[in-house]
């Protein structure tokens, strides 16, 4: 795909976000019709599902070749990686916006043969929008990305996972000593987004495709690390416990998990 090209896909998809964060913002306050899917912490709501709706329908008028993978099931099967496919996480953090009616994002990305080509993380109720990718750049806000220092796990705050810390996955009480704190954001997107503007070394927890596939574009475009917890490359179609980070903190981290 030429750059023109993904430039024309960049500006369009934008405005499906702007129209997207529109109507959750629309609807913030009303009475929202929740539902359990795995047990009593995994949670959909009507505006997940709408908003699902909305974005697959936009993409099947621009791009009706296209194959869509989405948390909420209103796309496609997808099981192979090839040609054009779409992945929507259309409310991440949905137990924030139930509980919160804050700090939750909407994320799409675009990959072609499984190379990750535009992705991005729209932060409502901040209005904040990191977008970009390989041929492009990294955009916050429509703004070219500051360079984010490569600085080590012991000099940075780190993103984790609550119930991966309760448990003590991988060393993670280690990897949360080592640094300078740790947080709990509660939504993949959220701590995406405070990676990529440097306010954390890394981030960690199991994620499913539609959690880190735009993360996936834009850190790495970003120049930082996102591998497997034991340093592996991502396939695109699975899930894993995703390890997003600067290259040093990176380092520092798989140390620890092998130790
Ligand atoms: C979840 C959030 C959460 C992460 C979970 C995700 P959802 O996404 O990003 O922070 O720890 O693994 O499933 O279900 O709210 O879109
Ligand atoms: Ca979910
Ligand atoms: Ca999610
Ligand atoms: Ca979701």
């Amino acid at each position: 795909m030429d750059v023109n090209e993904i430039k024309v896909i960049d500006k369009t998809v934008k405005g499906w976000l702007k129209e997207s964060r529109d109507n959750v913002l629309r609807k913030i306050d009303t009475r929202l019709t929740v539902n359990t899917k795995s047990g009593r912490t995994d949670l959909v709501t009507n505006i997940d599902k709408q908003n699902e709706k909305f974005l697959v329908s936009k993409i099947r008028e621009f791009d009706p070749a296209s194959r869509i993978l989405g948390e909420e099931g209103s796309g496609d099967d997808v099981t192979t990686t090839i040609g054009r496919v779409w992945i929507i996480d259309p409310i991440d953090g949905t137990m924030n916006f139930v509980k919160q009616r804050n700090h939750f994002a909407i994320m799409l990305a675009l990959y072609v043969d499984g190379e990750g080509v535009l992705g991005y993380i729209l932060d409502v109720t901040g209005n904040h929008l990191l977008s970009g990718g390989p041929q492009i750049g990294v955009f916050d806000n429509g703004q070219p990305l500051t360079k984010v220092a490569d600085t080590p796990l012991r000099e940075g705050l780190m993103g984790l996972s609550g119930p991966m810390v309760l448990h003590n996955d991988y060393n993670m009480v280690d990897i949360a000593n080592q640094s300078l704190g740790m947080r709990v954001y509660g939504s993949a997107g959220i701590d995406i987004i405070s990676v990529l503007r440097g306010e954390l070394v890394g981030y960690i927890s199991y994620l499913k495709p539609w959690d880190f596939g735009a993360g996936k574009i834009l850190c790495e475009t970003a120049g930082m690390m996102v591998t497997t917890i034991d340093g592996k490359p991502l396939g695109m179609l699975s899930s894993t416990t995703v390890l997003l980070a600067t290259r040093r903190a990176h380092r520092d981290i798989l140390t620890i998990v092998g130790q």
